[in-house]
């Protein structure tokens, strides 16, 4: 394997615990406190993780709504949805196993709490596990998950070409319950969407939904191929213009090297067409995914386990038609 391969491969999920602590600080001590104050009891609160790699993210902010309904002592159902288009990374967070490094992230309390502790590694315990469906989705071709309170969708956005971009920012916009919250990641913004999106924190970015949306401005499925995918170097404003953090602006280069790369291509066709044999319609979904594969698997031996049981459990997504606006619920 190439080292530019390996490398993409290395980066492409990455994530952690908390990532971004000050985003992480500011949802724990306003936005869900706030959520979960203004929230009635009859009907569940719902989140949605698009993205979701190996699960962190979505653990992350599956604890902090546990926490808070527990400490406001309210009866609330709490139902977190997390997808990603990579199949590895979703089996990986299914199986909510994570090495002991991510003592250095989550808290000794949330550890003793969420937590138990075997073969060094730390496994997700019942309660939060129970709160969170992880599944395999395409956020450009599947169905959107709808009347969501909140939807997390950090470091994916940069990933796709601004037109793309816009067209997923209008699908949570759908999704979202009136005044519900959109986290982004720390290089993302809404772009000219501020008529749709207002700001809680600009600096952490955090939004409210804001507005109606207009008939037939929300195109399912979005589609693949030249329009959705990332193009930095290409069409797309220079990194710096964005604020992108170095890190990210090297997964990006690493990305846009790979697709001229010949290898990294068979990559591509190879991992698409397993996919799209479990899941049906093959032609647009091969081009729409992402290679990649997790950074925080705990080995090679448990990751292969996990893979097939993740396959055999995954339910097809139905494709959303424009003139049906099919939503998973
Ligand atoms: C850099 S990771 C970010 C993980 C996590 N959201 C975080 O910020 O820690 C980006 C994730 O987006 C996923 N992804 C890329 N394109 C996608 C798409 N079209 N639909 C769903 N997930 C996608 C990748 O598989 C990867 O797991």
């Amino acid at each position: 394997m190439s080292s530019k391969l390996l490398a993409k491969d290395l980066l492409i999920n990455v994530t952690s615990f908390f990532r971004d602590s000050k985003a992480f600080e500011l949802l724990a001590e306003e936005v869900i406190p706030d959520l979960v104050h203004r929230h009635t009891s009859d009907r569940p609160l719902r989140i949605w993780v698009a993205g979701c790699s190996t699960g962190e993210e979505t653990y992350s902010l599956a604890m902090l709504f546990l926490e808070e309904i527990a400490a406001a002592k309210r009866n609330i159902k709490l139902q977190v949805f997390a997808s990603d288009v990579d199949e590895d990374a979703v089996a990986l967070a299914r199986e909510g196993r994570y090495p002991e490094s991510i003592a250095a992230d989550v808290s000794p309390t949330r550890l003793a709490r969420f937590f138990t502790q075997e073969d060094h590694s730390y496994r997700v315990m019942a309660e939060l596990r129970g709160a969170v469906v992880f599944t395999a989705q395409d956020v450009l071709a599947d169905p959107p998950f709808s009347r969501l309170d909140l939807i997390s969708c950090r470091n994916l956005l940069i990933y796709l070409r601004p037109e793309a971009q816009e067209k997923v920012l209008l699908l949570f916009h759908f999704a979202l319950r009136e005044s519900g919250v959109l986290l982004l990641g720390s290089s993302e913004t809404v772009g000219r969407l501020d008529d749709r999106f207002e700001p809680i924190s600009k600096a952490q970015r955090v939004y409210r939904q804001i507005g109606h949306s207009r008939p037939g401005e929300v195109d399912f499925p979005i589609g693949s191929g030249a329009g959705a995918r990332t193009l930095w170097p290409g069409r797309m404003r220079p990194p710096a213009a964005q604020g992108i953090s170095a890190r990210d602006l090297t997964q990006r280069l690493l990305l846009a090297a790979s697709s001229t790369n010949p290898s990294a291509s068979k990559g591509r066709v190879d991992r698409s067409s397993r996919r799209t044999t479990s899941r049906g319609s093959p032609s647009s979904r091969g081009s729409s995914t992402l290679p990649g594969r997790s950074c925080r698997a705990l080995s090679t031996n448990s990751r292969s386990q996990t893979r097939s049981k993740g396959r055999s459990t995954k339910k097809p997504c139905r494709r959303m038609r424009s003139s049906s606006r099919q939503t998973k619920s």
